[in-house]
């Protein structure tokens, strides 16, 4: 175990492909408050559901590299599933500084399960990495496992938060196919930081109560056990927000990082 960071100027660089690791950023952004946060959306590269395991390993060490050079950064959190899931043991190896990845949580899913259906939403990638393979074969042998991939459901988790009208029917025909299962899923797995923007979405096209299961307690777990808050070392705050590429909603996406404390508003050209 590396030694814990001291807060002082400490700046933790957030990673998604676009606005879903703003979740776990709302996790933890009030556990210690004079923390610099980076946030990072490639979104020239958006959506990563759709991307091979080495190109996404290649484009991290890329935006490591070239985010290292520029800033003083004390913990990386890939705050996406299918960049941690494709990249990181090989990105832990590559660099000196703490790196946390979200990635499915499988093993809180069977605790809370009670009639061991549990449903797991992911992008492609993600559901196609070997390591997630082998753990749902595993638990195939005790639990049912459900498994939607939608490219879909992460647009429109995007679409809500930039603020455009979601129509639930468009959710619905998401998980057509659930509709006919004999016995519906009690839990299910947020496999994508994107879709805890659409939960309650999601919870009302679905025909009974259901528990919703993301990374955050492993998240928060993780950054307390690597963070050490000291409150004698006040820093003044300097969020920043870097995207990858200037499109229609650009404008849109600074609002919503500038309502976040996030003042510093940059394209990062990779
Ligand atoms: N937010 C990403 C995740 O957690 C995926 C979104 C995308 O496909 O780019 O998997």
């Amino acid at each position: 175990m590396k030694n814990k960071i001291l807060i002082s100027k400490t700046t933790i660089f957030i990673f998604d492909s676009g606005l879903g690791g703003i979740t776990i950023f709302n996790y933890i952004k009030n556990i210690f408050l004079n923390i610099n946060f980076i946030y990072l959306l490639d979104n020239k590269y958006f959506p990563y559901g759709n991307k091979s395991k080495s190109f996404i390993l290649k484009r991290l060490i890329k935006i490591l590299n070239k985010i290292s050079l520029n800033h003083n950064i004390s913990l990386v959190i890939i705050a996406c599933n299918t960049a941690s899931v494709s990249s990181l043991p090989q990105l832990k190896k590559y660099f000196n500084f703490p790196i946390i990845g979200v990635t499915p949580v499988f093993d809180l899913a069977i605790k809370k399960t009670k009639n061991k259906v549990i449903g797991f939403l992911a992008t492609n990638t993600t559901i196609q990495n070997y390591k997630v393979q082998n753990k749902i074969n595993l638990l195939r042998k005790k639990y049912t496992i459900e498994i939607i991939s939608s490219f879909k459901l992460v647009l429109l988790a995007e679409y809500k938060l930039l603020g455009y009208k979601i129509i639930l029917n468009e959710i619905k025909k998401i998980f057509f196919s659930w509709y006919k299962l004999k016995i519906f899923p009690d839990t299910v797995i947020l496999g994508c930081t994107h879709f805890p923007l659409i939960k309650k979405e999601i919870q009302n096209v679905f025909p009974k109560k259901i528990k919703f299961l993301d990374a955050k307690y492993f998240v928060i777990h993780k950054f307390k056990k690597i963070v050490k808050y000291n409150k004698n070392l006040l820093s003044k705050k300097k969020n920043i927000v870097y995207y990858t590429k200037i499109d229609k909603n650009i404008n849109k996406i600074r609002n919503i990082f500038l309502k976040m404390n996030f003042h510093i508003f940059k394209k990062f050209n990779t």
